[in-house]
This record gives C-alpha cells, sequence and structure tokens, in this order.
C-alpha cells in the first residue's frame, strides 16, 4: 500500500472513526511490543504482560511530563482499521524512534496480531479526543 499523505489519513480516520471522540488527529506509526514488568514505567508503575498498557514516544511522555499518564488511546491496524485494541498510556518509549511509533504490552499486540511479526503499521489516537 502506497503511503498516504497526512492529509489523506485525516481524511480517511474521520471517515472509518464514526465517534467523535476519534475524530481527533490520529498518528500512524510502527507498534513494537516490550516486556515492562520488572522496571518501573515512565508513569510510575509496574506493568506486566497481560496489562492492555501502551509506550508512547517521549515527545508525548517523559520525566518532565506526565500528562499523558493514565490516558486511553486506541490503537488499529492500519490496513485493517476494524482491528483495534483500547490500551492505557503508562509508559515512555525512548527507544520507538519516530514520535507516532509506540510499543505494546504483549497482550495488546496479541489482540492485533502475531508476537512473531514483530511490528505492526498502526493508527492511534488518545480516546479523550487529546493531541
Ligand atoms: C508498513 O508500512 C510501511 C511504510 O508504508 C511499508 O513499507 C510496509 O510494507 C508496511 N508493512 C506491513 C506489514 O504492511
Ligand atoms: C515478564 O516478562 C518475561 C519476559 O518476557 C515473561 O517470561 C514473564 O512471563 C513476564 N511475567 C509477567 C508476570 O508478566
Ligand atoms: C498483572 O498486573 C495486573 C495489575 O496491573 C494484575 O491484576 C495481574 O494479576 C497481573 N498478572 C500477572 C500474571 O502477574
Ligand atoms: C482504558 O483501557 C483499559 C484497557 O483496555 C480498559 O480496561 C479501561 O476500561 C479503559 N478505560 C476507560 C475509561 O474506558
Amino acid at each position: 500500500m502506497q503511503l498516504p499523505t497526512k492529509l489523506t489519513l485525516l481524511a480517511l480516520a474521520s471517515s472509518v472513526f464514526a465517534s467523535p471522540a476519534l475524530q481527533a488527529r490520529s498518528e500512524t506509526g510502527i507498534a513494537y511490543y516490550g516486556f515492562e514488568n520488572s522496571t518501573m514505567t515512565a508513569c510510575g508503575i509496574y506493568s506486566n504482560d497481560t496489562d492492555f498498557i501502551v509506550g508512547l514516544s517521549t515527545d508525548y511522555v517523559n520525566w518532565e511530563n506526565r500528562d499523558n499518564c493514565f490516558k486511553n488511546v486506541t490503537v488499529s491496524l492500519t490496513d485493517d482499521p476494524s482491528t483495534s485494541v483500547e490500551v492505557t498510556v503508562t509508559d515512555a518509549c525512548k527507544d520507538c524512534g519516530d514520535s507516532a511509533n509506540v510499543y505494546l504490552s504483549v497482550a495488546a499486540f496479541e489482540a492485533l496480531g502475531v508476537l512473531s511479526v514483530g511490528k505492526l503499521n498502526v493508527t492511534w489516537a488518545f480516546v479523550d479526543g487529546s493531541n
């Protein structure tokens, strides 16, 4: 699939998601998965592979800015938006590269695909509509 322009993505997002809350800005990037059950997350909690959590780039969560902690985010497959999972922001992802990229817990990743693929193209947005 050819990479659509940002404008096309926004148009797609608002047509696919009828709910007003999800007409908020969305990001399209790569979802990785990680194991976060032994170190404290950037939001100050411990989590495990079975929790439905997400780590966002340090543009969204960092030691100085925890405003996005514990907000919920909907993460969908970019090519199949009906496959989605709702996850809670509990961490920063220092190694995610692009600010649109995220990491998911094992359980959340498995709601979208099999772990063996390693990464997925996803589109995500804050459920509360924040940017
Ligand atoms: C993910 O998106 C990139 C960039 O558009 C594309 O090159 C790649 O093939 C996609 N991967 C999958 C599994 O769809
Ligand atoms: C913690 O992560 C390790 C490494 O993947 C895994 O084997 C273990 O089951 C996890 N424990 C919990 C409680 O999720
Ligand atoms: C994972 O953590 C949640 C709370 O965050 C807890 O309810 C659950 O029992 C834990 N699961 C395991 C396997 O440790
Ligand atoms: C946020 O997402 C978590 C994980 O999916 C879910 O358990 C929780 O009910 C959601 N919170 C709200 C307010 O919808």
